[in-house]
C-alpha cells in the first residue's frame, strides 16, 4: 500500500487542485485551531473541504464546487439542508428573540411532541448536546439506583464526557485517557458488543446502577447488536434492578419516528437525544420514566425528602431551536420521512455491493435503516465479498479498522466524483436525498474505485 500522503498521488494533486480555497482556509484555521478543526471526525488529510452552503441533499465548498452530502450533519439532517417549514420555524423563533432566560411555549410543545413520538418519554429534560445528555444519563442512573457502576460496550461512542471516553476507539481495557481521573474509569466497566456471558458476569461483579449502549450497534450499527441482545439486557437490568439507557443521539427520530425503542420494541428506561431531535440546531435531551427523572422535580424532593440532582445549562431548550426541534419532529411524524430514508438505504447499499462485485474488490457495504458502512477488509481477506458478507460474525477491531490509507484515498476520490461521505467510511442518508443523487452517488463509487485501483491502492 502506498504512503498515500504522499505528494505523487494523482488523487491527492486532484484534490489539491479542485479545492485551492478549501487549501487557504486550512493553512489559516490552523493558525487558530489544533489541526485545523473544531471537531476530531472532520480531520481529513492534506486538509478538510471548507463547506460554505448546503440546500437539501447537497452542499457546496469554498471553490463553489457542489457535492452530494452524506455527513447530514453529522447525522442530524434527516430532512436535508435548510428544509423549508423548519427555516420558516426557525425564522420565526429568531425574529421573536433568541433567549429570555425564561420559560416559553415553544419548548412545552416541542416536549409534547417528543412525549407523542419516543416511547420511553414519560418526562424529558432538555440539553444543549448529546453529551450533557449521557452525562446526566449516568448521574440519574447512579442516583436512581444509588449504585455506582455503569455497564458499557466498547466500541459505542456517548459523546466525549469523561465517564465515557476510554473503550470507544482508544484505552479498550477501560484505562482512563489522557486528563481523565482513574476514580471516574473505575466506575464504567466495559464489555465487548453482543457478549451476554460478559454482561452476566459484570452484574455477579458489580452492583451495577445502569448498562448503556447505541441500541443498533455501535456507530449506528457499524458494529451492529445480535438480534435478542436488546431484550436480554433489558431482562437483566429488570432482573437486577437496573437502569437500561439507549443512547439514542443518532437512532432517535432517524431509524424510526420513535427511534430504535420503537423499531426494536424494547423500551429502556431512558433515552438519550440530540442531532434530529434539535431540528439541526445544538441541542439535545434526556427522556425517561417520570420514577427517574422526578429526581429533577424541586416539588418531588420537598415532598418525598431527597436530594434533587441539579442540572443547569445556558441554551437548554433555547427558543430557536425549540422551533426548529418542533418543525422538523412534526415533520417526521406526518411524512413518512424516515421510511423513505431507509429505502434508499436499502437501495444504496445493495448498488454500491453491485460495484464492488463488479469491480472485484474484496470489500463490501453493510448497514440498517438510512446509514452505510463501508468494510475495507483490513485484514485482506480473500474471502470477503458482499455475498457472503456478515458482520455479526467478525469482531468489533475489525469492523472498526480500516486498509491502510483506504478511506484517506476514498474520501477524497468520492469529493473529486461530487460526493462527500464520512470517514467511517460511510454515511448518513436523508429523506431528500433522490433517486438521481443515488445513481451518481454509484456511479462515483465506481469511479473512485478505478481511481484506486489506477494508483495501486486496490
Ligand atoms: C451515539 C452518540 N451519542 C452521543 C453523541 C454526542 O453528541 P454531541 O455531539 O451532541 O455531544 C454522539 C455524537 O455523535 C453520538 O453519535
Amino acid at each position: 500500500m502506498p504512503d498515500t500522503t504522499l505528494s505523487n498521488s494523482a488523487i491527492i494533486a486532484a484534490y489539491r487542485a479542485k479545492t485551492p480555497a478549501s487549501a487557504e482556509w486550512a493553512a489559516r484555521a490552523r493558525e487558530s485551531f489544533p489541526s485545523g478543526i473544531t471537531h476530531d471526525s472532520r480531520h481529513l488529510s492534506p486538509y478538510a473541504l471548507y463547506v460554505t452552503r448546503g440546500q437539501g441533499g447537497h452542499k457546496w465548498d469554498a471553490d463553489g464546487n457542489e457535492y452530494i452530502d452524506y455527513f447530514g450533519g453529522h447525522g442530524a439532517l434527516i430532512l436535508g439542508h435548510n428544509h423549508p417549514k423548519v427555516m420558516e420555524a426557525m425564522q420565526a423563533a429568531l425574529a421573536d428573540g433568541t433567549h429570555f432566560g425564561a420559560s416559553h411555549p415553544r419548548e412545552v410543545l416541542w416536549g409534547e411532541q417528543i412525549r407523542r413520538m419516543v416511547p420511553c418519554a414519560e418526562r424529558i429534560r432538555f440539553t444543549s448536546s448529546g453529551t450533557e445528555a449521557t452525562m446526566m444519563a449516568l448521574r440519574l442512573a447512579r442516583a436512581y439506583t444509588g449504585r455506582d457502576t455503569v455497564i458499557r460496550f466498547r466500541t459505542h461512542f456517548h459523546g466525549w464526557n469523561d465517564h465515557m471516553a476510554s473503550g470507544q476507539a482508544v484505552h479498550m481495557d477501560g484505562t482512563p485517557t489522557p486528563g481523565v481521573v482513574s476514580g471516574i474509569t473505575a466506575a464504567t466497566v466495559l464489555v465487548d458488543p453482543n457478549d451476554k456471558a460478559g454482561v452476566e458476569q459484570a452484574f455477579a461483579d458489580h452492583s451495577v446502577a445502569g448498562v448503556i449502549l447505541e441500541p443498533t450497534g455501535s456507530s449506528t450499527g457499524m458494529v451492529p447488536i445480535a438480534p435478542g441482545f436488546l431484550a436480554f439486557l433489558r431482562e437483566q437490568c429488570d432482573k437486577h434492578g437496573s437502569v437500561l439507557i439507549f443512547d439514542e443521539v443518532v437512532t432517535g427520530f432517524r431509524v424510526s419516528p420513535g427511534g430504535a425503542q420503537q423499531a426494536s420494541g424494547v423500551t429502556p428506561d431512558l433515552g438519550t437525544f440530540a442531532k434530529i431531535i434539535a431540528g439541526g440546531l445544538p441541542g439535545g435531551a434526556i427522556c425517561g420514566k417520570e420514577a427517574i427523572l422526578e429526581l429533577l422535580d424541586f416539588e418531588k424532593a420537598a415532598s418525598k425528602g431527597f436530594e434533587k440532582i441539579g442540572h443547569q445549562g445556558t441554551y437548554n431548550a433555547n427558543p430557536v431551536t425549540a422551533a426548529a426541534g418542533l418543525a422538523a419532529l412534526e415533520i417526521i411524524e406526518k411524512e413518512g420521512i424516515c421510511e423513505q430514508a431507509n429505502a434508499y438505504g436499502t437501495a444504496l447499499r445493495a448498488e454500491l455491493n453491485d460495484v464492488l462485485r463488479a469491480e472485484g474488490v474484496p470489500w463490501a457495504v453493510y448497514g440498517d435503516y438510512s446509514t452505510f458502512h463501508i468494510f475495507t477488509n483490513p485484514k485482506a481477506r480473500a474471502d470477503v465479498s458482499p455475498d457472503n458478507f456478515d458482520p455479526l460474525k467478525l469482531g468489533y477491531e475489525e469492523l472498526k479498522a480500516n486498509a491502510p490509507g483506504a478511506v484517506q484515498k476514498l474520501r477524497i476520490a468520492m469529493i473529486l466524483n461530487g460526493v462527500d461521505i464520512m470517514g467511517w467510511p460511510g454515511g448518513n442518508i436523508s429523506a431528500v436525498h433522490t433517486d438521481e443523487n443515488r445513481a451518481k452517488t454509484v456511479e462515483a463509487f465506481a469511479e473512485s474505485i478505478r481511481m484506486m485501483k489506477a494508483e495501486g491502492d486496490l
